[in-house]
């Protein structure tokens, strides 16, 4: 996969191992995402039981950009992930408050269509979330819940979605295996793979890297820059040299008392060059957090 045209900060010398950068400084003459709010959120809270998680979160996130959300344990990222497709329905107790758009889409709208919003806004966790099924199965699966039935299309859409990740040369002799018999980082690329197969514009990533090992993690990191620009991608990273690498903005959340708050939002560079808040300065250097 060469990366080298797709993201301008991945240098064209880089070795040739997979998952293994050439880190070349932004510059801010390259190329960034479109200038085009896809998702705005507008006083985000949250709330579980009462107990307010997230306040306030007001933040507008560009078509195919890439955004890192970094921040401490507890300070609301997975929360406010969850929130853009309406996983947080699911949490018993929770609530979600303010306003959230997805291009013109009210998204916490009771009007709205949950099943196109999740096809729209595709998200891929911590660990591999592989039912226990052959990986065909697992692939074929939400274009079927989409009432997809024609298997030469079917098959027509896995094998180029499996070439996006890089997977089909690793698993095309083996499609009727357990998906769950891969190694975690191949499992992981199925995911990736799974959401990819509903065309989605969005894709919520939450720590997709840091149950791998240092190679597949940075086989999925490759993987994760090669798909911006074509998608708008959130990513929850503990890791802030990730951050650094890969990611055009990124929202700095911190916890006060127990409740989650962005603290500054702005592009990579900005934010690792010149901080404006002093949270920030003390968590990038590792004195906070
Ligand atoms: N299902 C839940 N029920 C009750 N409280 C919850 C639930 N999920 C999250 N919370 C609370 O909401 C706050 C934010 O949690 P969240 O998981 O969004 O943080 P996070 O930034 O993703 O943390 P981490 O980096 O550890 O994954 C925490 O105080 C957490 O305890
Ligand atoms: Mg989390």
């Amino acid at each position: 996969m060469d990366l080298t045209h797709s993201h301008p900060r991945l240098s064209p010398d880089r070795p040739e191992k997979p998952g293994v950068h050439t880190w070349v400084p932004y510059s801010s003459k390259d190329p960034c995402c479109e200038p085009i709010a896809h998702i705005q959120a507008k006083d985000l809270s949250i709330a579980y039981h009462g107990q307010p998680a997230l306040e306030q979160v007001s933040l507008e996130i560009n078509r195919g950009c890439l955004t890192a959300l970094v921040g401490p344990s507890g300070c609301g990222k997975t929360s406010f992930l969850m929130s853009i497709n309406r996983l947080t329905d699911l949490i018993a107790g929770c609530r979600v408050s303010g306003t959230l758009h997805l291009n013109d889409m009210d998204i916490l709208s009771s009007q709205v269509d949950l099943l196109n919003l999740r096809r729209t806004v595709g998200m891929i966790f911590q660990k591999p979330t592989l039912f226990p099924f052959s990986i065909r199965h697992n692939l074929e699966l939400p274009l079927r819940e989409h009432g997809m039935r024609d298997r030469t299309r079917l098959g027509h859409t896995m094998e180029k979605t499996l070439q996006q990740v890089g997977l089909w040369d690793e698993v095309k002799d083996r499609l009727e295996h357990p998906a769950q018999a891969l190694s975690g980082g191949q499992q992981q690329r199925l995911c990736l793979a799974r959401a990819l197969m509903l065309s989605p514009d969005v894709l919520l990533l939450d720590e997709p890297c840091s149950a791998l090992d240092p190679l597949s993690s940075g086989i999925v990191e490759d993987l994760i820059v090669s798909l911006r620009d074509q998608y708008t991608v959130l990513i929850v990273t503990h890791n802030l040299a990730q951050a650094r690498r890969i990611a055009d903005h990124v929202a700095f959340f911190w916890s006060f008392h127990g409740v989650g708050r962005l603290v500054e939002y702005g592009t990579a560079q900005s934010m690792f060059d010149n901080p404006k808040h002093e949270l920030t300065t003390a968590y990038i250097s590792g004195a906070r957090g």
